[in-house]
């Protein structure tokens, strides 16, 4: 009797668990259906309408008269507050505005850019740095981002490399899904929560030689086994909203891509929220070729399955027009507009138009510590010769010198509208004041600024350097070096920070050198020449606190690089999981400068690699150092023969063999042998952050489904494929214990 009535409790509650948000949805959807059967088509028209304004009076009244749906770049709350007056009691319908800005890695407390985010490999810590970031966004009336960016991205040059999560499908998906939890909060409809948006969609990473906005030609097989994932993950996680791409793929410009946008994105993953252009992509496509005007450019977007053209404004002057011609269905307007509807009902637009937070939010304790703690575990230690680091008590004067020792505005990286560099902490700055009472500080900056090419400073540094026990250089990008049209074509650091870093390095002066840059850059030479180096992402508002923590050894550093170092820039692009040639490099080739004087043809061998770079990156994904020494051990598989609905369960022994607490990424990657068409010679399938105390060990498991193993197969269907596997648990991509196993039908 007892074990009934607990069985319909339990009915009970997981009947109205599963039935109210049903009945949200379906109230929702009601009140979609009601307000669209009142419009207009002009009014519809107006809310697949998004402006940047410049004027505020020109755009009160186009929001009186229902010409707007969305603004994107106002930020002050006051005008925010009377614009969704305006529409709310001066317009027809009293449609809400949707107010959406470019908050990517922070609103005014700014996290380390997105590329540092995902060094951290830590979903935990970017979730919560996108809360902070919707939290202090909202109180400014914000409720739509349009991030995270999860464009794979295999290729440094392209300056956009700085706001995406690297060059792994994976990762790029973990740390994807964080920001969108992250940003969207537990309900859309929290007055904190802003609406996320998954960009771009898709395949713009792929921009050709790495120059923005360039062409792309990804075949269908690549789009899905690599592009694709990142965004089917947001879909997966509730993401409120999707952008398109700038990029042509094989000839089809995002915006009007049926294929992505319809077929996959609607039909096949059931996405039902709300699809924007990218800024004027619309009208773009008349640059590109694809479309005769505005008109020809509205219709095909919006029939290929976009909701909301960004600032080009061809909907709401063209598609009246061609609804009468019957180029464009009306049932086509009406879907795009119940998907903005529907949106602004989830938000609570209706219920709350207005600002409520309080405006203290803004840099809150919490949030700088947020920031901190993410900054902290963003920075990769690349080299440590001599335990250089951490600094110990025998160093007393310690030389801090380079143009980005002290640049509070250049630390805060690309994609910063909103945050201050008043309230930048920079290294200068955070070494004087937590550690100024313990070491003597001589600051010379050497250079003013990472393009400098005047080298007259150079020696005032020098000097600076002989007068220290070590010198610590800061070097690396300005912001504006990367970013959004901001390709390179040479990745070595700019202006004559390299002379510094040598002539740093000749007084035989400990050298420790800090990069802080927006994509990995060439320095194998200054990495040679350095005994320590540490790179960090752009770090944002709290770079400064958390590099010093970590340069005298209270912070142990712990981020793995998610995306290849390259030793020249001829090697981009360039990443792990690529697939094999059929003549692979010997880790042994001859090398440029070893080949003989008229060698013959083939005395180098046929193989695939560079002459002169060779085959291996100067530090492969997923690499990074720890002050502590961690080893592994008794790599153990509970099964080497595996069926497709199994589980791959493996464990490893991870001992902290040295004499600092420390943090290992332990990473797992997966190789499928043989494929029906050729297969990444490695992929990361998993990862876990494991800390452990000195001397301490542990053993840790990773259960994979082998549905995990799953690809896009050479007759397209998706599927594992029996055969044999080798996978790898170790401390980056090329290293690791490694172990086999088949997979049974
Ligand atoms: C960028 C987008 C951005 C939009 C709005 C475009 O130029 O490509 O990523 O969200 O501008 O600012």
């Amino acid at each position: 009797m007892k074990k009934n009535i607990l069985y319909a409790i339990a009915l009970a509650v997981s009947f109205v668990g599963c039935s109210r948000p049903q009945d949200k949805r379906t109230e929702i959807e009601n009140k979609v259906e009601t307000l669209l059967h009142k419009m207009t088509l002009e009014e519809k028209l107006g809310q697949m309408n998004q402006l940047s304004p410049w004027n505020f009076e020109e755009l009160a009244d186009r929001v009186r008269k229902g010409e707007v749906g969305s603004i994107l770049n106002v930020v002050n709350s006051e005008e925010i507050n009377k614009i969704q007056n305006i529409a709310v009691e001066e317009s027809r319908l009293g449609i809400p505005i949707l107010v959406s800005r470019d908050v990517i890695h922070g609103y005014k407390t700014i996290f380390p850019i997105p590329l540092g985010q995902a060094a951290t490999f830590n979903p935990e810590v970017v979730e919560k740095g996108a809360r902070v970031a919707a939290v202090e966004a909202s109180a400014d009336g914000i409720r739509w981002t349009f991030a995270p960016m999860i464009d794979v991205s295999r290729d440094p040059r392209w300056g956009r490399i700085a706001e995406s999560c690297g060059e792994d499908p994976y990762l790029n998906a973990v740390m994807g899904t964080a920001m969108i939890k992250g940003f969207q909060g537990d309900s859309l409809n929290d007055p904190t929560a802003i609406a996320a948006c998954a960009k771009h969609f898709v395949a713009y990473g792929a921009s050709e030689g790495g120059k923005d906005y360039n062409s792309t030609f990804i075949p269908e097989r690549v789009l899905r086994n690599v592009y694709l994932p990142p965004f089917k993950a947001a879909v997966d996680a509730g993401c409120a909203t999707f952008m398109t791409s700038f990029n042509d793929n094989d000839g089809i410009p995002g915006t009007a891509n049926k294929f992505v946008l319809k077929d996959i994105l609607r039909d096949e993953w059931k996405f039902d929220g709300m699809v924007v252009t990218d800024w004027t992509s619309t009208a773009e496509m008349i640059n590109h070729g694809f479309c005769t005007d505005g008109k020809d450019a509205a219709e095909k977007s919006v029939n290929a399955g976009v909701d909301m053209e960004m600032v080009s404004e061809t909907f709401i002057k063209n598609l009246k027009q061609s609804v009468a011609e019957g180029k464009v269905s009306m049932e086509t307007i009406d879907n795009a507009v119940r998907n903005i509807l529907r949106l602004k009902f989830r938000l609570g637009l209706f219920e709350n138009p207005y600002i409520v937070t309080p405006q203290s939010v803004k840099y809150a304790e919490e949030h700088l510590l947020a920031a901190k703690t993410a900054a902290e575990q963003s920075v990769i230690l690349l080299k440590n010769d001599a335990q250089t680091l951490p600094l110990t008590d025998k160093v007393k004067t310690v030389a801090v010198v380079g143009p980005m020792a002290d640049a509070p505005y250049e630390q805060m990286g690309t994609w910063v509208f909103d945050g201050e560099k008043e309230h930048t902490q920079t290294p200068l700055k955070a070494i004087r004041e937590m550690y100024g009472d313990k070491v003597n500080v001589i600051f010379e900056q050497g250079l003013a600024y990472s393009r400098d090419k005047n080298t007259s400073g150079i020696a005032k540094a020098v000097n600076a350097a002989r007068r220290a026990d070590v010198v610590v250089c800061f070097v690396g990008e300005e912001s504006i070096l990367s970013g959004e049209a901001h390709s390179l074509a040479n990745l070595d650091l700019q202006g004559a920070q390299s002379q510094l870093i040598k002539s740093l390095a000749a007084t035989g002066k400990p050298v420790v050198t800090v990069v802080m840059a927006g994509r990995q850059l060439t320095i194998s030479d200054e990495v040679e020449a350095s005994d320590a180096v540490l790179y960090s992402f752009h770090p944002g508002t709290m770079g400064g606190p958390a590099i010093a923590d970590i340069l005298f050894g209270k912070v142990n550093p712990s981020g793995k690089t998610p995306v290849t170092f390259p030793r020249m820039t001829g090697q981009a692009p360039i990443y792990y999981a690529h697939n094999n040639t059929g003549r692979p490099a010997n880790p042994t080739e001859m090398l440029i400068d070893e080949i003989p004087v008229e060698a013959g043809q083939t005395s180098v061998g046929c193989r695939s690699f560079y002459l002169d770079a060779g085959n291996s990156p100067l530090f492969p994904f997923g690499y990074g150092l720890s002050y502590t020494n961690f080893e592994y051990s008794d790599l153990k598989l509970a099964s080497d023969k595996l069926t497709v609905d199994g589980e791959v369960n493996v464990s490893v022994n991870l001992k902290n063999a040295g004499k600092y607490d420390g943090t290992e990424v332990v990473q797992l990657y997966v190789q499928d042998k043989v494929g029906s068409v050729t297969r990444p010679v490695k992929e990361l399938k998993a990862f876990q952050r494991v800390e452990l105390k000195a001397g301490e060990s542990k053993t840790v498991t990773f259960s994979l489904p082998v549905s995990d193993l799953a690809f896009w197969r050479y007759d397209m269907s998706y599927g594992v494929e029996a055969g044999d596997f080798k996978l790898w648990v170790g401390t980056n991509s090329a290293e690791g214990l490694s172990a086999e196993f088949s997979v049974m039908n």
